[in-house]
């Protein structure tokens, strides 16, 4: 059975935004680490049934992470892969338009379109993008499926920073970075919590050959070896040159170039200087985060069940 209750607290109240409005935590009744931070746009379009009945498709990558922990990095590597390095393809049509972000639809206030439809109807093999933690996904990825997922781990502090510049600039957050973070921490920002999601699909990846686990800063040191790496879990085989060509295509430089996508669409900012894909880098928050804020953090990725389960964030 599933719960959804309404944040009415402060800390919440203060993450609200144009965009995001009614935060809601929905989670399985009696098991407190299993909660996700949606909006109550998420129930009341209906999203919450539709998506665990979804269909699912042996062909299917289902690509998952927290936000800002280099999804839009990850899927053009993974659409690439899977469509025969299709690089004519990718730089015609938008990432959104190859690679569904299926529960959008049901998040976000101006979002009209039914994300969930636009999923369905995409062309197999399909590649779908997830925030959602496991509890909320289609009960098929799960059972009697060979579907793949990919889970795409970044440190929270980068990740966090990350997300304070994408809600000011693209859901509309005008309150502190201070208070920003705090929400984080408490896990009250979107699609939180971070942690027990990351662990989750570690679990996962131990266990399941169909779930592969990789981290953005490991793309950050070769990402030659994790293209390869994804190349493998795909059953692909490419040769080293057009592996190449694809790190090119996927360089921070050319990325952010590529109108296809570096989301200057959906860049409604009127900070000139602020771009979706902003700094790419593997401890920037050194520079945005001051002593008792990069403290916190450090407790706050302090956790048992990590040592447990032989997981750990990396910087
Ligand atoms: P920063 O804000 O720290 O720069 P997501 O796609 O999950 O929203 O993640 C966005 C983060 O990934 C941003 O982090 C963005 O700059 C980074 N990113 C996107 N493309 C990248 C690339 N080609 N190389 C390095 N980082 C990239």
């Amino acid at each position: 059975m599933l719960k959804v209750e309404n944040f009415n607290d402060e800390i919440s109240k203060k993450v609200e935004t144009p965009e995001l409005k009614n935060y809601v935590k929905i989670s399985i009744e009696n098991d407190e680490k299993n909660f996700c931070v949606l909006t109550k746009k998420f129930v009341d379009t209906n999203y919450l049934n539709r998506l665990r009945d979804f269909k699912v498709h042996d062909d299917d990558v289902w690509v998952i992470s927290y936000p800002k922990c280099g999804t839009t990095w990850g899927v053009e590597m993974i659409w690439l892969l899977i469509n025969d390095l299709n690089f004519e393809k990718a730089k015609k049509i938008h990432q959104n338009d190859r690679v569904p972000f299926i529960e959008r639809g049901g998040i976000f206030t101006s979002i009209n379109s039914d994300s969930i439809k636009i999923t369905e109807n995409l062309k197999r093999p399909r590649v779908i993008k997830s925030h959602l933690s496991s509890f909320l996904l289609p009960r098929e990825l799960f059972a009697n499926t060979k579907a793949k997922i990919i889970y795409i781990a970044r440190n929270p502090k980068d990740a966090a920073i990350s997300f304070f510049h994408h809600y000011r600039h693209l859901e509309g957050y005008d309150g502190s970075k201070e208070d920003f973070l705090n929400a984080f921490l408490n896990n009250r920002t979107l699609f939180a919590p971070i942690n027990e999601k990351t662990l989750e699909f570690w679990k996962l990846s131990k266990i399941n050959s169909n779930v592969l686990f990789i981290f953005y800063e490991d793309m950050k040191k070769n990402l030659q070896n994790e293209t390869e790496k994804v190349m493998k879990f795909l059953n692909k085989n490419y040769p080293k040159s057009e592996i190449e060509e694809l790190c090119e295509h996927l360089s921070f430089g050319s990325m952010r170039r590529n109108p296809q996508c570096n989301f200057e669409v959906i860049n409604k900012s009127d900070d000139e200087n602020f771009q979706f894909i902003r700094k790419g880098e593997t401890g920037s928050y050194k520079k945005e985060m001051n002593s008792e804020e990069n403290e916190k953090f450090d407790d706050f990725i302090m956790n048992e069940d990590f040592k447990f389960n032989d997981f750990e964030y990396k910087f």
